[in-house]
């Protein structure tokens, strides 16, 4: 079944993968709500929206490390959108330790963004859209969540959590005629990976509106998928996955 979406609220919509899945939403007629922490950018994004005169953009300034605040939001954004049909979690922070670095304060913070954030709207949105037998949910993990990296741990990890999350949330809320997506991008050109020394380039490197494109197009096909983004990095996940523990230790990955 192809899902088609009017409204939609977008989690981390101020920069990056997030800023172009709500272009292209806007771009298909679907109302969006745009939240992240700087409000400048969500602005920016929105008066493109509207500039290019298809769909309607709501900008709400939002730390997700907030929890508490996060029904009440949802609710007020539900009531002003008019309705929610898919709601995309893209928010997302990485730090690429020294050797020889180890800074639990900044673990806990990737934890709190990637993780317990998308925790904290996924659940809620969940119990709406299986009250309702309907709607999307999508989080953006990563194939850094295949195994434990030795590059960046605490990425690795939230993003592993994140994976199984999903996983156990479709495993509750598909039955219900729930779509749950979870999008495992490569490597995606955006200022994430401002950090790391060597950008990868070509082939390795997908440009964030075709990301985009992709994860929207396995959100309207529906089914609850799992997908990596591009697909080609489909097998190479399947090679990380099962290399011995012993070899795996010894890459620089
Ligand atoms: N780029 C890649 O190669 C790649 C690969 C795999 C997965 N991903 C994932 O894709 C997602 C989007 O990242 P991106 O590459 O598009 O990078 P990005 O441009 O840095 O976008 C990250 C987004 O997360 C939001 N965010 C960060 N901390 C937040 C907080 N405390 N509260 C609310 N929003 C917060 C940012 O908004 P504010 O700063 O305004 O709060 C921003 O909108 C992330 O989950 C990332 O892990 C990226």
């Amino acid at each position: 079944m192809s899902h088609s979406f009017r409204h939609a609220i977008v989690v981390g919509a101020s920069s990056g993968l997030g800023a172009e899945i709500a272009r292209q939403l806007a771009a298909s007629g679907t109302a969006v709500a745009l939240l992240g922490r700087r409000e400048e950018e969500l602005r920016k994004v929105a008066a493109e929206i509207t500039a290019a005169g298809r769909g309607r953009a709501l900008v709400r300034a939002h730390d997700v490390r907030r929890a508490e605040s996060v029904p009440a939001l949802l609710e007020e954004l539900v009531r002003e959108l008019g309705g929610l049909d898919i709601m995309v979690y893209a928010a997302g922070i990485m730090h690429l330790p020294r050797e020889g670095e180890y800074d639990a304060a900044r673990d806990r913070a990737e934890i709190e963004v990637n993780l317990l954030g998308a925790m904290a709207w996924m659940a809620p949105v969940a119990a709406m859209f299986e009250a309702r037998r309907a709607g999307t949910l999508v989080a953006i993990s990563s194939i850094a969540g295949e195994r434990g990296r030795r590059t960046f741990p605490a990425y690795s990890t939230s993003k592993a959590g994140l994976t199984t999350w999903m996983e156990a949330l479709r495993n509750r809320v598909s039955r219900y005629g729930v779509n749950v997506v979870t999008a495992k991008p490569g490597f995606v050109d955006t200022s994430l990976l401002d950090q790391v020394e060597q950008k990868p380039k070509g082939a390795l490197l997908t440009s964030a509106p075709r990301a985009a494109s992709l994860i929207l197009a396995a959100a309207r096909r529906g089914g609850s998928p799992s997908v990596f983004i591009p697909g080609m990095w489909w097998p190479i996940a399947m090679i990380v996955r099962h290399l011995p523990s012993f070899v795996f230790r010894r890459l620089n990955i």
